[in-house]
């Protein structure tokens, strides 16, 4: 099986990462659409539109299955990509709220979704979570995150002071769904700032387990071959896959 992996950067290489570990397809094509990111901050219209045009570069490969490993993408695009493509496009949040089912917590256990403007907008988590009962829901946008990790800040002063701002006045969570891809980068620190250790719902892993309960997926042999294409700076974006990875 050869799969396609869209995100609107580098974030989706955390993504990547568990499907390479996970060793479930022969090969991972890689598009990070590197000149326009963030998505996080824009309009549901443009996102739509840069998420079709994306399509456009995958119509160059022969692909069985598209992941769009961006949270944001996930939250508007997902209806108007299946209508263009004639592969299944598959998106993080709804296998993010499955792997949070899957966890058994209780439903007034506090849930922080974490995630871009656009996502948090959409109410695309919040919505899937009341709808299973859950009653206690504090729902953020944290997209200064997102700069942090591109500049490959995992820890120090710039990532407290950013964690302080966002999180000094909220319940601690019993759970934290990493609604963006490049959270995950963060989850160390995430951790040691909540000290209660909150379960943390990555969309790779989620997304893995998603496949593995939906599709016949064998354990290959042999680790997929990935190639990674960008609309920019192509050559850092393999320079970020080659430390993330
Ligand atoms: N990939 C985006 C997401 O998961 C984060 C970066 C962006 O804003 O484009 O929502």
């Amino acid at each position: 099986m050869k799969i396609g992996v869209f995100d609107s950067g580098a974030g989706g290489l955390s993504v990547v990462k568990s499907l390479l570990a996970h060793n479930l397809f022969d090969e991972i094509i890689y598009y990070g659409d590197t000149a326009r990111v963030p998505y996080g901050p824009k309009d549901q219209n443009t996102i739509i539109r840069y998420s079709l045009e994306a399509l456009e570069f995958f119509n160059n490969f022969d692909i069985d299955l598209l992941i769009t490993a961006c949270n944001t993408v996930s939250a508007y695009a997902l209806p108007e990509m299946n209508a263009q493509s004639n592969y299944p496009v598959l998106g993080v949040i709804e296998p993010g709220v499955m792997a949070l089912e899957n966890a058994s917590l209780r439903k007034d256990d506090n849930i922080l979704i974490m995630a871009t403007r656009a996502t948090i907008n959409s109410k695309r988590y919040e919505k899937a979570l009341e709808k299973l009962g859950h009653t206690n829901i504090t729902s953020l946008q944290t997209g200064l995150f997102v700069p942090l990790v591109e500049e490959g800040i995992f820890n120090g002063k710039l990532l407290d002071a950013t964690m302080n701002h966002y999180f000094s006045d909220i319940e601690k969570p019993k759970a934290i769904i990493l609604g963006c891809t490049h959270f995950p980068l963060i989850g160390n620190a995430l951790l040691r700032y909540f000290e209660n250790k909150p379960l943390l719902i990555h969309s790779g892993e989620a997304i893995v387990q998603y496949l593995e309960a939906r599709y016949d997926l064998e354990v290959k042999e042999d680790e997929a071959n990935l190639k990674i294409f960008a609309s920019d700076n192509v050559a850092g974006l393999r320079k970020i896959a080659d430390t993330w990875l």
